[in-house]
């Protein structure tokens, strides 16, 4: 496996991958990898003859200072799950290589990003597209795998990858869950030992959620209050919002037709967690 640490030196190698036939894969992450994120290796693996990670802790994204600061950084872990899962090449800039003293060029999305996370998280949006664009131009790659925890992340990058002709393929990959159904997050490892327990009453809202439409419920209304009813069961959880939105346009809608999501964030102590749930068929997330 090979370790890049510039954009120049990573670029040079995926452009010789490309030109030697191979299809090239990215996924961006920011490390401390979980189950999610070897499921996004694993499906890139199965798409792609080369296969990149990217592991960098975005200060963009971040607003809260001390999010950044405990944010995991466990590298020499990461490396070795990256090795033990097959990948090729992970590219691990330092944020002097990625945000120079002369930096000044930002991606500014649009309104996808004026919604749900963007008003709570001011900048993170842009953080995102900024830096996904950077990793983009340094990894050249003929595809990018996101997870579909950060829905609205991935819509915006959808959007992004669009609006800026990037030519690269976006795909989308379902949620991991651990045993319990709390999704697969780099925060998990940061919530109490009552809280980790506690905080499955997201996952078993959004399931109540989805097989209240499978039984017919369209009323988005009622799908929100069958979710704030059940996370108020759960004392250790605050919600912060929960929403039913377009899973395209991500606008809110009243009456559930075209295909919807349930989204929603909460807190547990100082730990914030997101997950969502596409409506569909099967009932459950
Ligand atoms: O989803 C993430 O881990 C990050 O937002 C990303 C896409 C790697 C950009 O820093």
């Amino acid at each position: 496996m090979r370790l890049f640490t510039t954009p120049d030196a990573m670029r040079a190698w995926s452009h010789d991958q490309r030109r030697g036939g191979h299809r090239v894969a990215v996924v961006p992450t920011m490390g401390a990898l979980h189950a999610g994120h070897l499921a996004l290796v694993e499906a890139a693996l199965q798409r792609a003859d080369r296969v990149i990670v990217t592991i960098f802790v975005n200060s963009l994204q971040f607003n809260l200072s001390n999010d950044f600061d405990s944010y995991p950084r466990p590298i020499d872990d990461d490396l070795s799950a990256c090795e033990r899962a097959g990948v090729d090449a992970v590219y691990a800039p330092t944020a002097a290589a990625m945000y120079s003293s002369e930096f000044q060029t930002y991606v500014e999305p649009g309104e996808l990003a004026d919604r749900l996370e963007g008003p709570l998280r001011p900048g993170h949006f842009r953080g995102v597209t900024t830096v996904v664009t950077k990793l983009l131009g340094a990894t050249t790659p003929d595809l990018a795998l996101f997870g579909q925890k950060d829905f609205q992340q991935l819509a915006i990058i959808r959007r992004m990858v669009t609006d800026l002709d990037l030519g690269v393929e976006i795909v989308g990959v379902p949620i991991i869950r651990e045993p319990d159904g709390l999704a697969s997050s780099s925060r998990n490892v940061r919530l109490s030992p009552d809280d980790r327990v506690g905080a499955v009453v997201l996952s078993q809202a959004l399931t109540a959620a989805a097989s209240a439409f499978l039984e017919g419920e369209r009323s988005a209304d009622s799908v929100m209050a069958t979710v704030v009813s059940l996370i108020k069961t759960e004392p250790r959880a605050s919600l912060e919002y929960v929403a039913v939105v377009d899973a395209t346009t991500l606008q809110p809608v009243t009456r559930i037709e075209s295909p919807a999501v349930v989204l929603l964030a909460g807190w547990f102590g100082d730990v914030r967690l997101i997950d969502n749930c596409v409506l569909g068929d099967n009932g459950h997330c």
